[in-house]
């Protein structure tokens, strides 16, 4: 279990057990890759991160995570691993996020991407995403490191 604050001060815990804080979480963040780059999307306000949001009713936190992908990367999904899950207390509440691992097998170009600016390909995440003005806060918390450390040993 790691314990750690994010980029507003708030308490984040991450874990990759098996869904050690909710078996039903409301939301859902995807790192992808696709044809050996990362795949991240553009949100309009908050800036490059990769795919995820809030799981919808009727639809399991897996269906969210595939349908996020589509929607903000036109992403279709060969594979997707459940890798962890974390919480994030804030002022309004907790929130807790799974988080999953996932291989692209094709882009479609969207007629729209939401609140997004659609697809970014990356062969590296930049050392300074923390300080980097076009990343998104949710990039900026050790989830990130931690989850990426996780892919490489576990790949
Ligand atoms: P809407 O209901 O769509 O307006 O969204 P919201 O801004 O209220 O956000 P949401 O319910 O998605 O999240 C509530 C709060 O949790 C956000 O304002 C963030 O502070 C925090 N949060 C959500 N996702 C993450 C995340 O991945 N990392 C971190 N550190 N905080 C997050």
């Amino acid at each position: 279990m790691y314990r750690f604050t994010d980029y507003y001060h708030n308490k984040v815990t991450l874990s990759f057990d098996d869904h050690p804080f909710s078996r039903n979480p409301k939301h859902v963040w995807v790192i992808c890759t696709y044809k050996n780059k990362w795949l991240l999307t553009r949100h309009k306000e908050r800036g490059l991160e990769f795919p995820g949001g809030k799981v919808e009713e009727n639809e399991s936190a897996r269906e969210a995570a595939i349908r996020e992908v589509k929607e903000e990367t036109g992403g279709s999904i060969e594979k997707i691993r459940y890798l962890g899950q974390y919480t994030v207390a804030g002022k309004g509440g907790t929130i807790i996020k799974n988080v999953y691992f996932a291989e692209i097998k094709d882009l479609a170009v969207q007629k729209t991407y939401y609140e997004t600016e659609g697809p970014i390909e990356l062969s590296h995440i930049p050392k300074n995403v923390k300080r980097n003005k076009q990343y998104s806060f949710i990039m900026k918390d050790d989830v990130l490191k931690h989850c990426m450390a996780y892919i490489r040993k576990k790949r």
